[in-house]
This record gives C-alpha cells, structure tokens and sequence, in this order.
C-alpha cells in the first residue's frame, strides 16, 4: 500500500485590478453575459466568457428549461459554440461567474462537476492548458490548469487502454 497526495494550485484575488487588463475584459465579459441568461427556475445567474488563442471572445450564460434536466450551464453552452465554431482554435482561459436576480455578484463560485469534465476534454483535444477564472464576490480564483479543478480524471487516454 502507498499514499500519493495530489497537490493543486491557486492563486487568489482580492479585486479585479489585481488581474492583468486582458483577463479584467474577460470577467467583465463574462459579467455581462451572466445577465443576459435564461435561469427563471433557479434565478442563478451564470456567465462564462472564454479567450481563445488568437484572441477571440466568446461567451454564454446558464439556459434552463421547465423540464430541468434539459437545462445547459454557462460553461458548457459557451465551449460547445466555441469548439463548434473554432474547431482549430485552443482555448487559453475561460471565466466563470454568477450573479443573483438582482444582479449582485455571488459568493463561492465553483463549475459543477459536469462542466469540468467539459473543460478536461477542451484541453485534452487542443493539447494546451486552460486557465480557468473563477470570479465570486468574496475572491477571484485562478488555476492554470483544469487538471487542478478535476484531479483522477477520466479522459480519453483511459478509452486506448482497452483497444
Ligand atoms: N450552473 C451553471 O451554469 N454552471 C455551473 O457550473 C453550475 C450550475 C447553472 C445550472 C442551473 O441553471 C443553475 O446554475 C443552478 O444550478
């Protein structure tokens, strides 16, 4: 028997002008979009904006639907266009952040585990690491890496092992 320890790394932020001016414009983006999505169930509002490797912005929000699995978060909605409209272009960071109904930041803002393995498989596929920006109204939290936000993943490395 052995025990490994994973180590993770974070740095964090106390306010927006601690970030450099590219990645101040992407949470802003990111902000903005939040309030712009479909969420009347829940009444979370999220919004992700993501940089892709040649400089181009795109961004999503969260869309619910009556029959609530059918809903889509934020940072799904946004990779599957950016993918989907981009298929040569990696993604370098991607924000995510969330707003109340009355459009006050929320606290503790975290992608649940769906999205992360999203995220994996959009770094996977280009090769190169995602910073990922998580903005809440206590900290901004940034991860070079999506490995550090899903650790013991499962990826596409694991499917050629049964080939
Ligand atoms: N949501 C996201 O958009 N992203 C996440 O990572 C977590 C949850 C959305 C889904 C749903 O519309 C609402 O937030 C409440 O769960």
């Amino acid at each position: 028997m052995k025990t490994k320890e994973i180590r993770i790394s974070i740095s964090e932020f106390e306010k927006l002008e601690e970030l450099s001016t590219p990645d101040q414009e992407l949470i802003r983006r990111a902000r903005a979009s939040a309030l712009q999505a479909y969420a009347p169930y829940s009444n979370y509002l999220v919004g992700s904006a993501l940089r892709l490797e040649n400089g181009t912005i795109v961004t999503g929000n969260n869309q619910e639907n009556a029959s609530s699995p059918l809903g889509t978060c934020a940072e799904r909605a946004v990779i599957f266009w950016a993918n989907g409209n981009y298929p040569d272009l990696a993604i370098e960071t991607l924000v995510v952040t969330a707003v109340d109904q009355n459009g006050q930041p929320a606290a503790n803002v975290s992608p649940c585990g769906a999205c992360r393995q999203v995220m994996l498989e959009a770094q996977h596929r280009f090769k190169k690491p995602i910073r990922v920006i998580l903005d809440s109204s206590n900290k901004i939290e940034v991860l070079d890496n999506i490995n550090d936000l899903l650790p013991l993943s499962f990826n596409g490395n694991s499917l050629k092992s049964i080939v």
